[in-house]
């Protein structure tokens, strides 16, 4: 369904100087350098996947999903969505594909929401039984007659959401775009929000691709995994692969017996090598440990052998420290290979 190939995406930054003098000056020098956003970025995603494409703040993510979605052009490289080149075809492409930019609003900011969607069902050309399906079920999960007549720019944050989720839906497009689609969003609403995305998969085979940077959004959504860094692709494979890749595990459990909790985390990083132990709150003892010095088999045989385990669990490692991990990983195998007269934002990226 998506097929990228040497995707660059660059951006002229034209450097401000301080004082009067400095900017007259830049009038005339045009000093910039170039950050390289997207950096060669090849994938194929098939009908049907629910990709995730993670990275930190800055890696590229948001840009490919732009050029993906024909809102931008790539500097160099291409890519197909469904047959065509989104940004040579916009008008085509916008009709089969759906976008959320958790970021920026796509609706209209002083039209209500019912207003919006009665514009889109006309833009695309919607035919009225998928129109009433599509109203259903944005009405059973997203509650979204609640938001009633309200301009979107008076709705909160989670209000808006709701409705940019429906929004993007609402004309069964193949394949959706959802750029950070729960930010600002309850526990209930993210629920809601995700069982609306595997619903529309399940039933309509709609090809996901979601940026986001909660660990709850990617494990219930998707299936597969695109980790970006500094606009190159650092790994590629199945959800289930990437979180087994964590060098650090963590078990949290509450020992019953007498021995003071802060005694027995420092029992434990002192006799298990590469594990340290820490007090959380309510007494619990957390232990943290390096999969290459020790197994999960070896620490809980000691742990079983030594405490009164209760409440004991194994917290999924989080998503943050997996692709921390992986970027370490990619850092030690060298950065990768820079071209002359590009440079690489630093802290505001
Ligand atoms: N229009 C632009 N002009 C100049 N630089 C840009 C522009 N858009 C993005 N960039 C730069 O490109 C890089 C990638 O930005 P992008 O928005 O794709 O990151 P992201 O992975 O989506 O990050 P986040 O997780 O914060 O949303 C950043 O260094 C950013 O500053
Ligand atoms: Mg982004």
């Amino acid at each position: 369904m998506i097929a990228v190939e040497g995707l660059v995406k660059e951006f002229k930054v034209y450097r401000r100087r301080d004082g009067l003098l400095g900017s007259l000056g830049t009038l005339f020098a045009r000093e910039h350098t170039t950050v390289r956003a997207v950096d060669d970025i090849s994938f194929e995603i098939p009908a049907g996947a629910r990709t995730a494409y993670i990275g930190v703040n800055g890696a590229g993510k948001s840009t490919t999903i732009k050029i993906l979605a024909g809102i931008m052009r790539p500097t160099a490289g291409r890519c197909l969505v469904d047959g065509i080149e989104p940004y040579r075809e916009r008008r085509r492409n916008a009709r089969s594909i759906g976008v959320v930019f958790g970021q920026r609003s796509q609706l209209w900011w002083d039209l209500s929401v019912p207003d919006s969607f009665q514009i889109l069902r006309h833009v695309y050309d919607i035919p009225e039984p998928v129109f009433r399906r599509n109203l259903a079920l944005f009405r059973e999960l997203l509650d979204i007659d609640a938001l009633g007549s309200t301009p979107v720019r008076k709705l909160s944050l989670g209000q808006r959401m709701r409705a940019e989720v429906a929004a993007s839906m609402l004309h069964d497009p193949k394949v959706l775009y959802l750029d950070e689609p729960t930010i600002g969003l309850d526990l209930v609403l993210k629920t809601a929000v995700r069982e609306l995305i595997g619903h529309v998969n399940r039933e309509l085979g709609t090809t996901v691709v979601l940026t986001s940077h909660d660990l709850g959004d990617i494990a219930a959504i998707c299936d597969r995994v695109l980790v970006v860094d500094r606009g190159r692709l650092i790994h590629r494979g199945s959800l289930r692969d990437l979180l087994d890749t964590a060098e650090r595990r963590a078990v949290v459990f509450e020992s019953g017996g007498p021995r003071p909790a802060a005694e027995i985390a420092a029992e434990i990083t002192a006799r298990l090598p590469g594990a340290r132990a820490s007090v959380l709150e309510g007494g619990r003892v957390r232990v943290e440990f390096a999969t290459a010095a020790t197994t999960s088999r070896q620490v809980l045989g000691f742990l079983l052998h030594h405490y009164d385990l209760r409440d004991f669990y194994a917290p999924e490692p989080g998503l943050e420290s997996v692709i921390r991990e992986i970027y370490a990983a990619s850092a030690a195998s060298g950065p990768p290979p820079r071209r002359a007269g590009s440079s690489r934002p630093t802290a505001a990226a």
